[in-house]
């Protein structure tokens, strides 16, 4: 059989304009937004590949299940239908909707988590480490050391010496419970394979501590599982998922990225005392436990998201599609986190900008560019997101990495825009001994990276 194409496996059904803003109209828009692209308008974008999360594209099947939503305060039909769909998912005992990931990081964190207490994770997203920061914890990232550049199937995997070491460090009491991103979002977007995930959950079992999936790509995470691991090549996607959450005690989920839904999140475990001070609070934050802060019609659209997330064919192309940009990029010699990632493709400022010290931010000079030459919107993951302020007013505590990550929302661009995108980065890292850093003349305290105002430093 010839190998063909793989094609998107739906057609579209219902289109959105693209603006199309000058080059004049872009440098306009980086200045008022202080050249942090969180600061920018939509419609002054071209291809926004800020984030995947919320950003994807419902099919009919969600749609009409949102005209089925019983917008019943409690008990309602919706929350029902999408507590079975996570039960069947994920196995876990205890199902509490919330508006987004972050409300169900909050509000485990705030009911496991004391001062002075320390979480490992192989890498803590923004929201997952200031949670834990927030309830005075340490987030400690333990992933497996590699290089960007350096191919290994499994580059989201956890360090189970470093694991053992943290833990010891700690005490163990110091430790209310481990967690896994499936897939490391921060690092790359890179798949934590079945065989760590039982080593981890070896070690928890020593020492009696719990596991918790941030559980976002779970079904991205599958799919990489199935390619290449030994014995899972004739899984189904929704098996191979099945299992990852057996080995756990419980989820939060960001249901904007794998539950293929605009908006909401969940909290599952196993552990009813926990559960049930995680309602009291989520009464107290989010809405009533069947509801969490989303409307019935959300229950809905997920629970559909999420079985449509585990088609084969649907991940098939979902995988092959970032692959596609990477390999465009990677191939006219720009650097890149290898290999691609499930849901984002990552480039490597530090090796691109070299000349651009980490306090001068060579990624967030990489994204403004992308955005100034093609309209193009990532996402700074480097020194401005996960990078410290020395509180002597020295240069910023670096990050380990500089990356841009151009993240693909789910069912919505098309072969040709991903065309477009690698033109325009092949075009600006041909330019960029010409890049320069820039300086931070704004910033919140936690979170910078959405609010700060940057600008650029002189020649
Ligand atoms: N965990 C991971 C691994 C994430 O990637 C995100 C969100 C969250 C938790 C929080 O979920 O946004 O629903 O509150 N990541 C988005 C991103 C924002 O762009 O990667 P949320």
């Amino acid at each position: 059989m010839p190998s063909r194409t793989i094609i998107e496996p739906f057609r579209i059904h219902t289109v959105q304009a693209i603006d199309l803003p000058t080059v004049e109209a872009r440098e306009a828009a980086l200045t008022r937004a202080g050249y942090n692209l969180f600061g920018l308008h939509a419609d002054e974008v071209i291809i926004d590949l800020l984030t995947d999360s919320g950003t994807g594209a419902m099919s009919s099947e969600q749609w009409a299940g949102m005209m089925r939503g019983d917008e019943s305060y409690a008990g309602s039909r919706s929350f029902y239908r999408f507590e079975s769909a996570v039960k069947d998912l994920t196995g876990f005992a205890e199902v509490i909707p919330t508006h987004q990931g972050r409300a169900a990081e909050k509000i485990l964190f705030s009911v496991m988590v004391s001062d002075g207490d320390v979480v490992p994770n192989n890498t803590h997203f923004d929201t997952t480490r200031a949670n834990v920061e927030y309830q005075g914890g340490e987030a400690v990232d333990l992933v497996e050391p590699s290089e960007p550049a350096e191919i290994l199937p499994f580059k989201g995997n956890m360090d189970i010496g470093a694991l053992r070491s943290t833990i010891e460090r700690a005490g163990v009491e110091r430790v209310p419970l481990v967690m896994m991103t499936v897939t490391n979002n921060s690092g790359g977007g890179q798949p934590v394979s079945m065989a760590n995930l039982r080593e981890v959950r070896a070690v928890c079992d020593e020492y009696g501590i719990p596991l918790f999936l941030d559980a976002c790509r779970f079904a991205e995470n599958a799919w990489f599982i199935k390619l290449r691991e030994d014995g899972y090549a004739d899984r189904t996607p929704k098996e191979i998922a099945q299992e990852m959450f057996s080995i756990a005690d419980g989820c939060t989920v960001s249901a904007k990225k794998d539950g293929l839904v605009n908006i909401g999140g969940f909290l599952a475990l196993n552990d009813r005392e926990t559960a049930v001070a995680a309602r009291n609070l989520l009464i107290l934050t989010e809405g009533f436990p069947t509801y969490g802060g989303l409307a019935g019609y959300d229950l809905e659209a997920l629970a559909r998201g999420l079985e449509e997330v585990v088609d084969e064919h649907y991940l098939r192309y979902r995988i092959r599609s970032t692959e596609y940009l990477a390999d465009k990029i990677a191939g006219a010699g720009v650097p890149i986190v290898q290999p691609a990632g499930g849901h984002a493709v990552y480039l490597d400022a530090k090796s691109l900008l070299p000349h651009i010290p980490p306090h001068a931010y060579p990624a967030q000079a990489l994204a403004i560019e992308l955005y100034r030459n093609g309209g193009v919107r990532g996402v700074e993951i480097g020194t401005v997101m996960f990078g410290r302020c020395d509180p002597d007013g020295g240069p910023d505590h670096p990050a380990p990495m500089e990356l841009v990550r151009l993240a693909i929302p789910r069912r919505t661009y098309t072969q040709s825009h991903i065309d477009y995108v690698a033109e325009v980065v092949i075009e600006v890292a041909q330019s960029a001994p010409e890049l320069r850093g820039y300086r931070i003349v704004e910033q919140a305290p936690w979170l910078r990276h959405f609010t700060a105002r940057f600008e650029p430093l002189p020649g």
